[in-house]
């Protein structure tokens, strides 16, 4: 089975984040980081409905002082307002901190699959936006936040290249659930990480991007982990959310509230499956950081509580071969459904 494969956490660190169990992020970067993050998009002004800025501070406080060090950003998320925070809380401390932001969703446009980013200058101009909110003079990993083939993947490449050498980025890759993106984008074997959506709900990367990951070194940043809450197992068929949490779909679309009806039956049959002294979402955490190809995962904490209780995820034992048959019996290895469309 997949996860007998895996080496023990590497926890060779030493520093002040050294507690946490620590993961090589592949194999080109030189970084290792926590084998959980913080994702930070859901602060105020995101899509995510209401959000307090105090709490947004007091989550990446209360990730770093459970021994987090991996925090993943976007240029998008909030209007740049996501990065600013994180600048906020790095000031004067900028080392304990690894940083993952993203460029390229900003008028994307969608239907000509082209991204305004179409000469590696503007593409460098943008990374030094992000520098600027971020405070720093370096993002340790930049991302590509677009998920279809698109006519401007030489710029990104060449432009993440240039950031590179010039010291601005540390390691360069591409969010996407796709693996025709991921290869374009490692044509030359130096794509250095890829961030997906992976979870219990979403076993699809098994089948084949995980693996070609492992293969060709490629770290690999897992989002979705808690699809979106829901693997946190406090949602219920009468549950509601706010218009400005795009999670109000999973209600008013007929679709999607089908599709979220499924997942409550899925996430019902989970519960004997969990031990007692793991919460559901402790172990859709622990289930996504033990597959072998899995450097870090990224639980997007709105507050101090999500952020110390997702930490604690990365201390609980690796999945047993028990437990991953009791899964594999609910969603079939490779199985499930993209909960992001991308
Ligand atoms: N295209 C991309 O590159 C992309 C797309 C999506 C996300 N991301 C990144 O991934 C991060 C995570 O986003 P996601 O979509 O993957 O979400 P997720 O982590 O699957 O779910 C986040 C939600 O889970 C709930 N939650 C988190 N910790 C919890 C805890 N300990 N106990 C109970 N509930 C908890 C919260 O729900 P409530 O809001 O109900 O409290 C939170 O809003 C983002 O912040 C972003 O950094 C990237």
């Amino acid at each position: 089975m997949w996860h007998e494969g895996r080496k023990p956490p590497r926890s060779n660190v030493v520093g002040m984040n050294a507690q946490l169990p620590r993961n090589q992020l592949g194999l080109r970067t030189g970084l290792t980081v926590s084998t959980i993050g913080t994702g930070l998009w859901s602060v105020a002004g995101s899509e995510w409905g209401p959000a307090d800025d105090r709490d947004s501070l007091a989550a990446i406080e209360a990730s770093l002082e459970s021994g987090v060090d991996f925090f993943d950003t976007a240029d998008v998320y909030a209007g740049g307002h996501s990065e600013e925070l994180l600048g906020r809380a790095m000031k004067g401390r900028r080392e304990r901190f690894v940083v993952a932001t993203k460029i390229g969703w900003i008028d994307f446009d969608g239907e000509a699959g082209r991204s305004q980013y179409d000469t590696v200058s503007k593409l460098v101009a943008g990374v030094e936006s992000s520098l600027r909110r971020l405070g720093t003079d370096y993002i340790d990993v930049i991302q590509c936040h677009i998920y279809f083939t698109e006519p401007n993947t030489p710029v990104f490449i060449e432009g993440f290249r240039k950031l590179k050498e010039d010291g601005k980025v540390r390691a360069w890759g591409i969010s996407t659930g796709e693996l025709e993106p991921l290869r374009a984008f490692n044509a030359d074997g130096d794509c250095d990480v890829l961030q997906i959506d992976y979870s219990i709900l979403n076993r699809m990367p098994e089948a084949e991007i995980l693996p070609y990951c492992r293969e060709t070194g490629i770290g690999v940043i897992v989002r979705g982990g808690l699809a979106m809450g829901l693997l946190a197992d406090k949602y219920d068929a009468a549950a509601t959310f706010p218009d400005n949490d795009f999670r109000h779909n999973w209600i008013d679309d007929p679709e999607q509230n089908q599709q979220f009806l499924q997942d409550l039956d899925t996430v019902a049959s989970l519960r004997s499956v969990v031990p007692a002294d793991q919460t559901m979402a402790q172990f859709a955490l622990r289930f996504v950081a033990s597959h072998p190809a899995v450097s870090t995962a990224i639980p997007g904490a709105r507050n101090a509580r999500q952020a110390r209780s997702n930490a604690a995820a990365a201390s609980l034992p690796r999945l047993s071969s028990e437990e991953l048959g009791e899964i594999d019996r609910l969603v079939a290895p490779g199985g499930g459904r993209k909960i992001w469309p991308a």
